[in-house]
């Protein structure tokens, strides 16, 4: 079921998160969509062991994960985690909360002690883990002091519940206010979890990706295929079974004639590369330094393997960048 350790390792790069000791797999898999009680748990467990085969140690989960959103993918990935913890100390954890997860004050969208503390525990819970290696909170909100969400994402550290802390979400200036926190408190604060993909650049403009690399945090970025448009999925029309197709993503309104024409023009640079429009994607998303790792989504096993191939070919000729940047902006 699983490949020798060395055949593991050797098909994954490992990046540094920011100036932090721990190293991250240049692709991770996200358990958003497709790891609810909905899905098919083969399925699930044939795309985690598929991962961690190709090297992919990071696994990104969060409270509202999956569907139903209240554990169910965090419920899914203990049972798989059952036949595998064996392999824990070789894999990194993550989970978040900060976003709606249950009824009343306490488990609505916020970032308050009372809300991160006791949803950690419920994780670790479902998981059967005895702490996270990453505990972010999940979404900036206006309405707790930072200085509240800090010191409570501090206290998990100080538990023992979670060995390293991440915000997701947060702009420049909404990281520069927390970060500033974090320096006093001392706490190992390592990477932020912005969207980021070559159809969602806002990281560039709001200067997030300049901050990181000054300040020594790393970026795992999520959504790099812009929800599965960047791959060969959409270029004839939405196929039925496709996130698309399914109506689970707010963004299908996008895919319009002039999207479609768009994402075939990238797809003949990709095929001239010798690559996957799915691989270029995520090595165009990769090629920016602030980047520490994409978190690629996945509705079967063999999107792993096509999407894990991107790290064959990291770099770009200035022509590629030029026209990439030429039909982005068409
Ligand atoms: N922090 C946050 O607020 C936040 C928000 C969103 C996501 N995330 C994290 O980021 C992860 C990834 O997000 P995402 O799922 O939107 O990422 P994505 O990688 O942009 O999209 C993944 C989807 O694209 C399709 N796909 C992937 N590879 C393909 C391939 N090779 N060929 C054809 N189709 C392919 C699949 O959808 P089909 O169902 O169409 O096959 C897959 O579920 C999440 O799981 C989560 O961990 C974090």
């Amino acid at each position: 079921m699983f490949l020798a350790d060395e055949k593991r390792y050797d098909k994954m790069i490992y990046n540094r998160c920011g100036k932090s000791g721990l190293k991250l797999p240049a692709v991770s898999l996200g358990f958003w969509q497709n790891f609810g009680h909905k899905g098919c748990f083969a399925n699930m467990e044939n795309m985690v062991h598929t991962a961690f085969n190709l090297g992919i140690t990071h696994f990104d989960l969060a409270n509202n994960y999956g569907n139903p959103y209240n554990g169910s993918a965090e419920e899914n990935f203990g049972k798989i985690l059952d036949g595998m913890r064996h392999y824990r100390d070789e894999m990194c954890i993550s989970s978040k909360a900060g976003y709606d997860m249950w009824p009343g004050p306490y488990g609505d969208k916020n970032g308050s002690r009372k809300y991160l503390t006791a949803s950690l525990d419920q994780s670790l819970k479902r998981m059967k883990l005895d702490y996270v290696d990453i505990f972010y909170h999940h979404v900036p909100d206006p309405g707790t002091p930072v200085e509240e969400t800090a010191l409570a994402l501090d206290n998990a550290v100080k538990q023992g519940k979670a060995l390293y802390v991440g915000i997701s979400n947060y702009n420049r200036q909404q990281t520069e206010e927390i970060m500033s926190i974090f320096k006093e408190l001392r706490t190992p604060f390592i990477v932020n979890q912005p969207s980021y993909a070559m159809l969602n650049r806002w990281i560039e403009s709001d200067g997030l990706d300049e901050y990181a690399i000054d300040n020594g945090f790393g970026l795992a970025v999520f959504s790099p295929l812009y929800q599965g448009f960047l791959t060969n999925k959409y270029l004839n029309g939405v196929p039925a079974d496709s996130r698309v197709g399914k109506g689970e993503t707010w963004i299908g309104n996008q895919l319009d004639e002039k999207m479609i024409a768009r994402l075939n023009k990238l797809n003949a640079v990709a095929e001239n590369r010798g690559q996957k429009l799915s691989q270029m994607a995520l090595s165009w998303v990769l090629n920016n330094k602030a980047v520490t790792t994409v978190l690629i989504g996945a509705s079967r096993p063999e999107q792993i393997v096509e999407n894990a191939a991107c790290i064959e070919k990291l770099d770009f000729t200035a022509e590629e960048i030029s026209l990439i940047e030429s039909i982005l902006k068409e």
